[in-house]
């Protein structure tokens, strides 16, 4: 582990440890807090980590049974029970395998007629939770968190958000056909994000290795939305060595 413009970066030699080493950072927090509150992710990149969290759950007994969570992000108009949907991934990834209490689980309502009212209900309901112990992200290319997309400023609260062309591009491998990706989602704001206590960002593939090495060393601003973390007091980063991979350049 190295400690990087104030932030931990640990890189991991592949996919699979990058995965173990996430778990095992959020089950020690599971461990010493078993009511924390978690902030999850959604995408590619986390799998593996649920995976492993699953078999915590089931081998040694890991117990979810007080934890609340709230994930970043929804997509926008979208049914739950889609299989695209994050409230369809997370139930399949985590929660249909693990103790969790479903009253405690919060996804925002890709369904919600009134957007503003879903919105303004979410960020109550994070407060209401004493908010965010540990938030788990992943990165888009362009260095959305969430779905905080590139943009003039940073977006304070949970949000609805256009997506802009290159995430439905890359999103849209996980759709029949790109016709098929929602083209807005409602995503906690930057600014829900960084009042996290913890924040633990996850990336692998050397697709993500530019924007790894921006979000550590390159100037805080809107156009780049993960560079926010540098400000944060304590970011750990768990990447694969792909991912890692243009960090060699300032590493001595
Ligand atoms: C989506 C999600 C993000 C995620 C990003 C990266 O856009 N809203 O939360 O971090 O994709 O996805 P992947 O992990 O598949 O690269």
């Amino acid at each position: 582990m190295k400690i990087i413009n104030g932030m931990k970066v640990y890189v991991e030699p592949s996919y699979e440890e990058m995965s173990t080493l996430a778990a095992r950072l959020v089950g020690a927090q599971i461990r010493l807090e078993p009511n924390s509150v978690l902030g999850l992710a959604t995408g590619g990149t986390p799998v593996g980590m649920y995976k492993e969290l699953v078999r915590m759950h089931k081998e040694e007994g890991l117990d979810f049974s007080k934890i609340t969570t709230f994930n970043l992000d929804e997509y926008y108009p979208l049914s739950r029970e889609s299989d695209q949907s994050y409230y369809y991934y997370m139930t399949d990834h985590l929660f249909s395998h693990v103790n969790i209490n479903k009253d405690q689980i919060h996804i925002p309502n890709g369904e919600a007629k009134e957007v503003e009212l879903e919105c303004i209900n979410y960020e109550k309901k994070i407060q209401k939770a004493g908010g965010i112990d540990l938030q788990v992200l992943g990165i888009g290319n362009n260095g959305h968190i969430g779905f905080n997309e590139p943009e003039e400023s940073f977006a304070k609260r949970t949000h609805l958000v256009d997506l802009v062309e290159d995430t439905i591009q890359a999103n849209s491998r996980f759709f029949d056909s790109i016709d098929d990706v929602p083209k807005q989602a409602l995503s906690m704001g930057i600014g829900s994000i960084i009042k996290a206590k913890k924040i633990v960002l996850l990336a692998n593939g050397s697709h993500k290795a530019k924007i790894i090495a921006e979000t550590i060393y390159g100037d805080v601003r809107p156009q780049v939305p993960s560079t926010i973390l540098q400000f944060h007091p304590d970011v750990t980063f768990v990447l694969d060595a792909e991912a890692a991979a243009e960090l060699k350049k300032y590493i001595k």
